[in-house]
Parts: C-alpha cells; sequence; structure tokens
C-alpha cells in the first residue's frame, strides 16, 4: 500500500484540534475529497457517480455539493440521502434484503432500486409499483480481495448467477417494472484492473440475451492502488455495445485518503509483548479487526528512542489490537497517533459495544475545523 502523505498544514491543524477535542476522534481532509472526486470524474468522463454512503455518511452533505447521487443499502441510508436533498432519482437502493416496510416508506418517491433476488423483485414490485429498477449480476468470478468483501463470488449472497438473467429480466418486466439496466459490483477493496475487465467480459457476453440497455451501473470497489487508466476504455466500449450510460458507485476511493483516525495513548504495557494502549480499539475502528485492515499509523510526537509496539484498544477483548509490529518512537503518555486512510468504512463502522460513545468526525476545509453532524 502507498503511504499517504499529509498535507503539513492539515497535520498542523490536526494538532491544533487535540487541543480542543477529545480522542479519539475522525478528522477530514477536503481539500484531499476534492482532489479524489476530481480524479474519478478525470478517469470517467462520462460517468455519472453515487457515493456509496456506507463508507462514510457524515461526509454526504459535501460529496453532494460536489456533483455526486447516493448509492444507499437500507431504509435509513435512503431517508439520510433524501435528507440532504438528493431526489429519488439520484439515489441508488441496493442490498439483498428490502423489507416490506422500508419499501412502503418510498412508495410515492421511489428511488433507482436494484433488484438482488427473485423474492426481492416479488417485494419491490408489489410495493414499488412501476419503480425503475437495476437487476444485479453475480459475475461469478474468483475476485481478489478479503473474502468478506468479495460479493461477485458466485458462492456470495449477492445478485443473480449470469445464465439466470433473462429469465429474470423477463420477470421483471412482466411484473410492471421500468428496467433501466444491469448491476455489477464485484466486491469492495480490489487492487487489480483486471478483475473488473474479467467483470466486464461478464456483461459483454450477456448482450445478446439480454439486449440494450439504458444504464449500466458497474458499482464501486475501487481499491486504494487500483490503476484506473485501463478501465475507462473498457467500460467506454461496453457501454456502447449495450448504448447505456455508465453509472459507478464508489465509497473508499472517493473517501478513505481524505480521513485519519487520531488516538492517544494512555500507556506503553510490556507482558511477552509490547502495547501502546490507545483510545482508539475495535469500536472506533473495526476495519482491523473485521478485514484484517492494516493502516500506516503517524505519531504526532517526536522521541529519540525508538521500539516495535502491537497497538491495542480498550475493550477487554484479545481481539482489540488496531496495529501489531509497528516502529514508533517512544511515547509519553498522552501523546497522540494518528491512523491515515481512515475516511472510509471507519467511523461509519462505529459501534456502541461497551457503551462508547461515537468518535466525533471533524472536517478541514483549508482554514479551520467544523464538527460533523452525523444524525440529520
Ligand atoms: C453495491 C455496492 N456498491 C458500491 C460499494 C462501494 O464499494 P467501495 O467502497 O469499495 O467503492 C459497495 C460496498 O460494499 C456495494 O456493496
Amino acid at each position: 500500500m502507498n503511504t499517504p502523505h499529509l498535507n503539513p498544514r492539515f497535520l498542523e491543524a490536526l494538532k491544533q484540534a487535540l487541543d480542543g477535542f477529545p480522542t479519539p476522534f475522525y478528522a477530514y481532509d477536503l481539500t484531499v475529497l476534492e482532489e479524489e472526486a476530481e480524479a474519478l470524474r478525470k478517469a470517467f468522463p462520462k460517468a455519472r457517480f453515487f457515493f456509496a454512503l456506507k463508507a462514510n455518511p457524515a461526509l454526504l452533505p459535501q460529496i453532494k455539493a460536489l456533483g455526486f447521487g447516493a448509492e444507499a443499502v437500507s431504509a435509513g441510508e435512503v431517508e439520510r440521502a433524501l435528507g440532504v436533498g438528493l431526489s429519488p432519482e439520484e439515489i441508488v437502493w441496493n442490498g439483498p434484503v428490502k423489507t416490506p416496510w422500508a419499501l412502503q416508506r418510498f412508495q410515492d418517491r421511489p428511488p433507482v432500486t436494484v433488484l438482488d433476488s427473485e423474492a426481492d423483485l416479488l417485494r419491490v414490485s408489489r410495493h414499488l409499483k412501476g419503480a425503475q429498477v437495476l437487476l444485479r449480476v453475480n459475475p461469478d468470478l474468483p475476485v481478489r480481495t478479503h473474502g468478506h468483501l468479495a460479493t461477485g463470488r458466485g458462492e456470495s449472497q449477492f445478485g443473480v448467477l449470469p445464465q439466470k438473467l433473462p429469465g429474470f429480466l423477463r420477470r421483471a418486466e412482466g411484473l410492471g417494472l421500468l428496467v433501466l439496466g444491469l448491476h455489477l459490483h464485484l466486491g469492495s477493496g480490489l487492487d487489480r484492473a483486471e478483475d473488473f475487465l474479467e467483470g466486464y467480459a461478464v456483461l459483454q457476453r450477456l448482450r445478446t440475451a439480454v439486449g440494450p440497455q439504458r444504464v449500466l451501473n458497474l458499482g464501486g470497489g475501487f481499491g486504494l492502488d487500483l490503476p484506473l487508466g485501463p478501465l475507462g476504455p473498457a467500460m467506454e466500449d461496453l457501454a456502447r455495445l449495450y448504448g447505456a450510460k455508465i453509472w459507478l458507485e464508489p465509497g473508499r476511493r472517493l473517501v478513505a485518503g481524505s480521513g485519519v483516525l487520531v488516538t492517544r495513548i494512555w500507556g506503553v504495557k510490556r507482558t511477552r509483548k509490547t502495547y501502546l494502549l490507545l483510545d482508539a480499539g475495535m469500536t472506533s475502528f473495526l476495519r482491523p479487526l473485521l478485514y484484517g485492515a492494516r493502516h500506516p499509523v503517524l505519531p504526532l510526537y517526536q522521541s529519540e528512542k525508538e521500539a516495535v509496539f502491537d497497538l491495542a484498544g480498550p475493550a477487554c477483548e484479545a481481539a482489540d489490537v488496531l496495529a501489531r509490529g509497528v516502529r514508533l518512537p517512544v511515547p509519553k503518555e498522552g501523546e497522540a497517533l494518528v491512523f491515515l486512510l481512515a475516511g472510509a468504512y471507519g467511523a461509519s463502522m462505529a459501534m456502541p459495544y461497551l457503551d462508547t460513545p461515537r468518535p466525533l468526525e471533524l472536517a478541514w476545509d483549508g482554514s479551520g475545523w467544523r464538527v460533523l453532524d452525523f444524525c440529520y
């Protein structure tokens, strides 16, 4: 993984924020967010973008202002997207389970809804009559990422296998839904262009069976080390083949690099290993435990002496370790460090286990800090 460099002014601002806010907190550099949005637009100039809200709901107002719609996976996320003023046509509603009462909430203003299974199709056609829909294809590919993130494998619970898609399409049309096109999301954190190209090839092979479509939603999944260059032309070929517009749902790639998790160190402890004890742990930052994710660590202090530490959180769980084997200066009590690339699936996955309060989320716009609202 490429270790990012923080803007020195952002770094300075972080040190000031430490005087005013309790740790742990997430901090986002909005100038990086704007750069990432620009890089995506440049790589895919003809695409329409829907931000995968799950990656960082608190940043939705800023991301909407950059011209993005939203991808939602729950009624709560759809409400959040409507709440910031996105129209139903600017919201894509995904997910394998949409309950009758969740669907009923949006009867009068249905978002573009992704059909994930036969049962989903039936419920959506019953409660969102005539809605605009996309059909989720499970491409049945061995995508390379952490197993928890590989939604495009045939054994995952998502979408409809390619051979079943033509029948699925006829059924959706027969039930009065307006099929806009197909949806493909291979997984999250994919760093190989080949995985995407193989996914697009699955759609290419389906063209004869499913006919032209208005929309191909090619999902998100762009890993931080993925070269975007080879994907643009391949997407455009596919769009031409189908006569379709390309929609994309990036989450991680848009927001990960803008965010850091700031935590203070409350002790150095030796058992058979040497630990730094932090006030952030699995309840504030689940990714290391859930996905084995490794986030670069940057100390906000200096010391002559260095040592190798495991970084443990405050929970009574041996699993509450955010990083292992990190060489760092030896800290004094209360000094702070940051986990980098923490802007995606960080704060959004924070949990109340152990009555832990949600970490604050702060945004820096190049001049000052703002506390972000998590709830609207
Ligand atoms: C359907 C769908 N679209 C988009 C995304 C966003 O993925 P990423 O954050 O890797 O871009 C996800 C993430 O799981 C997803 O499930």
